[in-house]
């Protein structure tokens, strides 16, 4: 690999189906940046047992699924390494000495957790291990002394802890770590779901899964919210806050012709039918191409599983190095 490039760091947590949120929030940066950085892609499955603690199967079953949707968007593992959190052990062991570096209230800022916190319903009863994501995923992107981290808009504040504590190690020990910059999308694309309600989500079922077959997307568009007061085909709709044209605006390549059906609907004479029928051609040209590399690397399931298994190894060995460097600054190489 090219020592010139710089180097990303990211991931998703195994604990669903990757759905249009993620493809609009980051997967579509890592697939456009792979060429020209050295990109590490995390699943992270240490992270998506620290709210499943109860739950290892789910978690463990959904990282040949989270692995299956990043080969099927177009992560290519003969360019990025595709590796798992758990079986890289440096990342528990650097999480532990940053701790020393990060306050217990300044975790509770975070607003990244803070609203994670409220919307699992958590309050006081919050696992520790989930408490303490920031610090963790700090260590995600140090590991492999990452400059990049492609992300949705919403993990921005774990980027800012993260370079705290970069910045905190460099100061007290010596300078081991670059301070990782955060890519969000140029919109800042935060998807809607179908509802319109909130941020596209698996857990609030308001989410169009990537892998989701063609009737399951056909389904779900036409289910989405349009305007509630746009009940006859003739009489003006409105736009604004109508998820067909939300996503119409971020989908569609040919934004004239959006702009001309805004304009017809709010004329009237436009129906919810009509631009729900083409916001699924538009998602179906996105979706469908990656429905069928899917099907191909799902034939065998083993040889994902083991291009899972190379991408760790190769990443094992730069956490090792990595761990050589934190040890001699920290002063506990002993022997
Ligand atoms: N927190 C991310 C999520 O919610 C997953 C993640 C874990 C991550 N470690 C990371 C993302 C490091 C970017 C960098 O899906």
């Amino acid at each position: 690999m090219d020592a010139m490039k710089k180097i990303i760091l990211t991931g998703d947590r195994p604990s669903g189906p990757l759905h249009l949120g993620h493809y609009v929030g980051s997967l579509k940066n890592r697939v456009a940046m792979q060429h020209d950085h050295q990109q590490y892609v995390m699943i992270a499955d240490v992270q998506a047992l620290s709210a499943n603690a109860e739950s290892p199967e789910k978690v463990r079953d959904n990282v040949l699924q989270v692995m299956l949707d990043y080969l099927a968007v177009g992560i290519d593992p003969t360019v990025s390494t595709i590796f798992l959190q758990s079986m890289i052990p440096e990342i528990a062991e650097l999480t532990i000495y940053f701790l020393n570096l990060v306050t217990v209230a300044r975790l509770q800022r975070n607003p990244t957790v803070k609203e994670e916190i409220r919307q699992k319903g958590f309050g006081a009863s919050v696992p520790a291990g989930f408490f303490m994501h920031p610090v963790s995923q700090a260590a995600d992107i140090t590991i492999v002394k990452a400059d990049v981290v492609p992300v949705g808009e919403d993990q921005m504040p774990l980027i800012e802890q993260c370079c705290e504590i970069v910045r905190s190690f460099n100061r007290i020990y010596a300078p081991v770590f670059p301070e990782p910059r955060g890519v969000v999308p140029p919109q800042g694309a935060r998807l809607m779901g179908l509802d319109g309600k909130a941020k596209m989500s698996k857990s609030l079922g308001n989410a169009i899964s990537l892998s989701d077959p063609l009737d399951e997307l056909q389904k779900k568009v036409m289910s989405m919210y349009t305007d509630p007061n746009h009940v006859h085909v003739a009489s003006p709709g409105q736009v604004e806050g109508n998820m067909v044209f939300s996503y119409l605006d971020i989908f569609d390549p040919n934004s004239a012709e959006v702009e001309e059906l805004k304009a017809h609907y709010r004329r009237g004479g436009l129906g919810d039918v009509a631009i729900k029928k083409r916001l699924i051609g538009v998602l179906d040209a996105l979706l469908s191409p990656m429905r069928e590399r899917r099907a191909v690397f799902a034939k065998d399931p083993g040889a994902v599983i083991e291009l899972l298994k190379q991408g760790t190894l190769r990443t094992r060995e730069i956490a090792a190095q990595t761990m050589i460097d934190v040890r001699k600054a920290m002063q506990i190489d002993y022997w």
